[in-house]
């Protein structure tokens, strides 16, 4: 594992400007000293997060993230740090010693590599003679050689633990199959996918992280098996093609969502390569994330039965709640969109995919499902059930235009409409200003003891200013908390490597230290706006010390009730007269 040199990242960092490369991912307002901008870590519309050029690091005051310029691209984009350095370095054309190729600093490379040799397995099996009658079923699906290829389409055999024997003679360890999914060890060992074809899953940087296996004969069990929740796999924190899609998506400013992953790969192959599948009828908030980080439309493809009806107005619903412009197409006639296609022919979709309806439309309809409008009270719940969802959209144009259209089609006041629009309006904000409230005394509840915070503070002003790590030598106080004593064990070397130090490298220096990373970002979010004055340090020290010598003393007079011996009880006392005076 070739790691990049330290000097090499430091040099790196000093020539990028944070505000720079932040805002080529988010848009920041200047104001003060600062830069403000929506913070994408977590699902929000209010700018919570700041971004310091002077100290060179970001923080947000919502969801506690912190961090300098590669841990922003680290986070941002779910790369590695030191993939983080290298997006970095190639952005400003910097010159890496090491080859980029070579930088597999992947906390999870083996188990990669163990389902990249699974999948190759898997996809081996097809070219058998076993695989003839898997390969028959692909046909009746209209999957030819080409889509096996592209979507490495493979297929677990009938035996019980081939795939176990495999792995086992290139000196896997079973402990590593077990946690990835792969089989089951209760009273022996087998696979977990026996006799099906094999689709691989892929994080949002294209490592195979899970597979969906299909039944494709007569046998018997569920339709689809996907590997469980593992390290690596987390259903809802991947869209399936989601790689494969990104560069499209952004090209076309638009995603399509689909949900099963037999649509997107039919999409995928007639060319329309803007498209990702959900796999269920959910999204999770994670998957939310991954589509805002592309800054696209949304349009949703969702099955024409009922439940997918009700899944697109559902996400829809949340994807409006999120700020994103959502359009929907239906195609009616057919189960989802690889029937549709197989049944009418790509341009037939291509044309639907030309001209989607708003989501505001969809939903004029859709909440007319199951309601007879020419009953008073089913045609008052369904204008009040218009009006709330017109009170998520923003254009004043759309929403006027459709309160006309309410109007007129159901012969009713204009002007109430408008009314009850604005009390839902009111109703929402006052909902929304008592979360917010609700959420700043929850944090004031979580208010730091004053001593932590103290220490919070001295670690904060040495990891900003060499001058304090010597004020620090030269005053040496007992930290009694062992996380913090670490962190000054990490300021310490650190300073004795480079004699200076600064906030943003020092980052970057302890970001694969898992021991100590937690409690310096958070040290980071808490403390970063604190002026740094000479004596305020002196301060911290001194309360610290007061505090140590209080503790002392608690432990010496504990020691003193317990003591029999007379001339020991003496000394102990005088220690204590001794701490008291202050002249330990
Ligand atoms: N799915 C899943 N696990 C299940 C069932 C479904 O992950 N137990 C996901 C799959 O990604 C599937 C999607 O949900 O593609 C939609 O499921 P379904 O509508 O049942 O799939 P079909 O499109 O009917 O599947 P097929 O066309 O292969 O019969
Ligand atoms: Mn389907």
């Amino acid at each position: 594992m070739a790691l990049i040199p330290q000097e090499e990242i430091t040099a790196l960092r000093q020539c990028v400007d944070i505000v720079e490369v932040i805002s080529s991912y988010i848009p920041l307002d200047h104001k003060g000293k600062n830069y403000f901008g929506v913070c994408p870590f977590h699902a929000d519309h209010s700018p919570s997060m700041s971004v310091s050029k002077e100290k060179q690091i970001y923080k947000c005051f919502s969801c506690g993230a912190a961090g300098n310029v590669f841990t922003f691209v680290q986070n941002y984009e779910n790369v590695s740090f030191a993939q983080a350095v290298e997006i970095i370095a190639q952005k400003v054309g910097f010159h890496l010693s090491t080859p980029i190729k070579s930088i597999q600093n992947e906390k999870y490379s083996h188990y990669y590599e163990i389902m990249e040799v699974s999948s190759k397995y898997f996809t081996n099996n097809l070219k058998t003679e076993q695989g003839k009658a898997a390969l028959e079923y692909l046909a009746k699906r209209f999957l030819d050689n080409n889509a096996i290829k592209e979507f490495n389409i493979g297929l677990a055999l009938k035996n019980k633990d081939l795939l176990y024997q495999i792995l086992k003679s290139k000196n896997y360890q079973e402990k590593d199959l077990e946690n990835l999914g792969l089989i089951n060890n209760h009273e022996q060992i087998t696979d977990v996918f026996i006799n099906r074809v094999m689709f691989p899953l892929h994080d949002p940087n294209g490592n195979i992280i899970g597979f969906s296996g299909r039944l494709y004969d007569n046998s018997e069990g569920p339709k689809y098996l996907n590997t469980r929740e593992t390290i690596i796999f987390k259903k809802g924190q991947m869209l399936f093609n989601y790689h494969r899609a990104k560069n499209s998506i952004q090209n076309n400013k638009s995603i399509i969502l689909v949900e099963g992953y037999m649509d997107a790969i039919r999409l995928y192959l007639n060319g329309v390569k803007n498209v990702v599948a959900i796999m269920g009828t959910s999204l999770t908030s994670d998957q939310i994330k991954l589509i805002q980080k592309l800054h696209c439309k949304v349009i949703l493809c969702l099955d024409s039965d009922e439940p997918g009806q009700k899944a697109t107005y559902e996400i829809g619903n949340i994807l409006k709640n999120q700020n994103f412009e959502v359009e929907v197409i239906r195609l009616t006639g057919n189960k989802d969109p690889d029937e549709y296609i197989i049944n009418q022919g790509i341009d037939a979709f291509k044309k639907n995919l030309n001209s989607p309806i708003k989501f505001l439309d969809f939903t004029i309809n859709y909440l007319k499902q199951n309601k007879n409008l020419n009953e008073t009270v089913d045609l008052a719940n369904y204008v009040n059930d218009v009006l709330k969802d017109l009170s998520q959209e923003k254009d004043p144009i759309l929403i006027d235009i459709t309160l006309k259209k309410l109007a007129d089609t159901y012969n009713l006041d204009y002007e109430i409409l408008q009314d009850k629009l604005k009390q839902i309006d009111k109703l929402n904000k006052d909902i929304k200003q008592e979360k917010e409230l609700k959420f700043v005394n929850d944090n004031k509840n979580i208010k730091l003891s004053k001593y932590e915070k103290t220490l919070k503070n001295l670690l904060f002003f040495m990891m900003n200013d060499a001058k304090y790590v010597r004020i620090y030598q030269e005053n040496l106080v007992f930290i009694n908390e062992a996380k913090y004593r670490e962190i000054i064990k990490e300021i310490l070397y650190y300073y004795e490597l480079h004699q200076t130090i600064n906030l943003a490298d020092f980052l970057s220096f302890v970001t694969n230290n898992e021991n100590v990373l937690p409690d310096v970002l958070n040290i980071v979010n808490v403390c970063s706006d604190i002026e740094l004055e000479e004596t305020a340090f002196y301060d911290f020290l001194k309360s610290i010390k007061v505090v140590n010598e209080k503790q002392t003393i608690k432990e010496l007079k504990e020691k003193l009730k317990n003591c029999m011996d007379k001339n020991e009880k003496i000394k102990i006392a005088n220690q204590i007269a001794e701490i008291k005076k202050g002249c330990v």
